[in-house]
């Protein structure tokens, strides 16, 4: 079996952002530490007027294809994964692949394409399929473009309003790749759950409180079935441990969790007895809630041990850096989460090749994925070539009513009229409606004078 996994990337932030503690927060009456501690999110993206789904997807495609020195021609099938998707039939892919066919001389008459969904772990899904579909060795030689985007809007007022976010990342994925290597073993842990949900409608209907546990069930089981196929883990076999990202809050529960699964019958544990105990095992208990009471004990203990926050300062608070500038992007997150600790490695000069990630997806509905990548050789210089630092820097700082203009122009349900906040350039852009209510987009040149 051949090395597979994901040999370049490119990322295209939302261009309006929100900023939860100083404009958010005073409107709703609330603290704004609620945000940057507790949430963990200071900036949401938001998409411009002209952006949606398919503008912020072919963007980072474009920007992906022109670093790699690729054309369509080059590329074997397009897998976009969303849960923001406009249209019941014809998929997100089409529209992007029209986009990027407008710019180039070749086309992709050749790929195949499709769109994945199983809410947001539907990104991880499509790189995958593209995996699979190489490993079969029905690829020709060519990589696949996988493309997550979303615009995670709720409705106003929604307590996951404090959550939103909106951009693409388009991710090739190939033979002998550049980043990181994917592992043939995966663990799953999959149930019918309605905590976060879309049935034919544009904002989700959300059990937020209930949304959380469901995180944490699916992924505790998806370690476990892991550790089934590929054997036990330990916490320190990893450089960084990326999960989806909603928001850093949920992160926080769901590492600590992790680590207390991956310590339990190591030296880890062994260590930490004289200072916490070991862990309360099940079969010492009459009770189930003698038990649940024990075990909240140890977590509160482990949670404040240097062992577990040295551990969660190298491994996991790396992976949430971008993820407290953006908030959600649903299918992205993860594969934000997985570009924020090897940009953090970069950055501090780190050497990461032949390191292990533990990277943990997670789709409402509910399912989540566990797998493992390894770090190759040339990571360094293929997460430096990413633009993503500088087109956050540059987005437009919104106050609360613009905030409220901008909801309502990306509100289905309303019809608004507001003048874009930033300048097209250089860039994919919706331009309106068709004669069969299609989506219609146009390339907007790069203005003569600014950098190309
Ligand atoms: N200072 C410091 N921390 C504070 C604070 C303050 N002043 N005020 C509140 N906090 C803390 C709270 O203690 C809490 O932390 P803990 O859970 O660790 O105790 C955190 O900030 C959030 O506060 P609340 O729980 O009061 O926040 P909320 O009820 O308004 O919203 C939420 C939380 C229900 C999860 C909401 O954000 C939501 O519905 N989000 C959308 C659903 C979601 O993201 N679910 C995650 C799992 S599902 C998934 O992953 C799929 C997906 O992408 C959607």
């Amino acid at each position: 079996m051949s090395r597979a996994g994901i040999d370049a990337i490119e990322i295209w932030t939302g261009k309006l952002q929100l900023d939860l503690p100083r404009t958010f927060a005073p409107v709703k009456g609330s603290d704004p530490q609620k945000y940057l501690k507790g949430i963990g999110i200071e900036y949401s993206s938001l998409p411009d007027v002209y952006e949606d789904i398919v503008t912020m997807g072919a963007n980072a495609a474009k920007q992906l294809l022109d670093k790699e020195e690729l054309a369509p021609a080059d590329i074997g099938r397009i897998d976009v994964a969303t849960e923001s998707s406009f249209d019941n039939s014809k998929p997100v892919s089409t529209y992007i692949a029209g986009c990027l066919e407008s710019v180039y001389e070749s086309n992709f008459t050749h790929a195949n394409k499709g769109e994945r969904k199983f809410a947001c772990l539907s990104g991880t899904q499509a790189i995958d399929d593209a995996y699979n579909w190489i490993q079969a060795g029905r690829h020709r030689g060519k990589p696949a473009l996988v493309i997550a985007t979303d615009t995670a809007l709720y409705e106003r007022g929604d307590p996951g309003e404090a959550t939103q976010g909106a951009g693409a990342i388009a991710m090739l994925i190939d033979e002998d790749p550049d980043i990181v290597s994917i592992s043939h073993s995966q663990g799953y842990g999959s149930a019918d759950e309605t905590d976060f949900l879309k049935p034919n409608q544009q904002f989700p209907s959300v059990d937020g409180k209930r949304s959380v546990q469901v995180y944490l069930a699916r992924m505790r089981e998806a370690l476990a079935d892991y550790e089934s196929v590929a054997g036990k883990t330990h916490p320190d076999a990893f450089a960084a441990v990326p999960f989806h990202t909603p928001f850093p809050g949920m992160v926080r529960k769901a590492a600590l969790l992790g680590y207390r699964h991956t310590i339990r019958n190591t030296d880890i544990e062994d260590d930490l007895a004289s200072d916490i105990g070991t862990q309360p095992r099940r079969n010492e208990f009459d009770s189930n809630s003698e038990f649940d009471a024990e075990m909240r004990t140890y977590m509160d203990g482990l949670k404040q041990t240097e062992a577990y926050q040295e551990w969660y300062a190298d491994r996991i608070e790396p992976t949430i850096q971008f993820a407290r500038q953006v908030g959600n992007w649903y299918t992205g997150s993860v594969h934000i989460a997985r570009y924020s600790a090897l940009h953090s490695a970069a950055t501090a000069g780190d050497s990461l090749s032949g390191e292990q990630l533990l990277v943990g997806s997670y789709g409402s509905g509910a399912e989540a994925e566990i797998h493992v990548e390894t770090v190759q050789p040339n990571w360094k210089s293929a997460i430096e070539s990413v633009t993503f630092a500088e087109s956050l820097a540059s987005r437009y700082d919104l106050s609360f009513e613009e905030y409220e203009r901008i909801h309502d122009v990306h509100n289905a349900q309303k019809e608004t009229e507001v003048e874009p906040f930033t300048n097209p350039d250089g860039e994919f852009i919706f331009t309106g409606w068709g004669r069969m209510n299609e989506r219609r987009y146009e390339y907007r040149p790069r203005q003569s004078g600014n950098a190309s």
